[in-house]
């Protein structure tokens, strides 16, 4: 599974999008941004893989990292790869003619401040073509130690009785 992911991690090299960098850099970047912010593995993995289902989820991308993620990591770090779309938007839907406030429909949930931080500290600032990412192979050992083993999930044992 690690080989397979980082394998479609690459399929996003030179999907550019009408971005000044492609989903493999931006990726990346917001990868990086976030090591360097001094967040955890877990943290910088959900970070990496983000965007992940740019390429075959072209109308919900977010919701495809969120449910490769989902066994592997915590409920707020799901939730953030979950709603990271409409927290997004917040910075360029009003280019679109969108409104950019469709984040304020999850106003008052546990995980809002944790998921508009993440847009606003790593991904919104993770188009800058200037800025010197980590390469893919930085961020491989953790990818292989976050998808070790799940954390919860239908098909894993249930845990002995103590
Ligand atoms: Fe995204
Ligand atoms: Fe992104």
């Amino acid at each position: 599974m690690p080989d397979r992911i980082l394998g479609h991690l690459k399929l996003l090299d030179g999907d550019f999008g009408g971005f000044a960098i492609d989903r493999l850099q931006h990726s990346l970047q917001t990868a990086t941004r976030a090591h360097r912010d001094g967040r955890g593995e877990n943290y910088v993995v959900m970070a990496l893989l983000h965007d992940i289902g740019d390429t075959l989820g072209s109308y919900n991308h977010p919701e495809i990292a969120a449910a490769i993620l989902r066994p592997f990591v915590s409920e707020e770090l799901h939730w953030i790869a979950d709603k990271h779309g409409a927290f997004q938007g917040y910075y360029f839907f009003h280019h679109l003619g969108l409104d950019r406030e469709v984040r304020e429909g999850f106003r008052g949930h546990p995980h809002f401040e944790a998921c508009a931080e993440f847009c606003e500290r790593y991904d919104q600032a993770a188009f800058d073509p200037t800025y010197e990412s980590a390469p893919l192979a930085f961020f491989e050992p953790m990818v292989r130690r976050v998808f070790a083993k799940p954390l919860n999930s239908i098909y894993a044992r249930a845990p002995e009785a103590a």
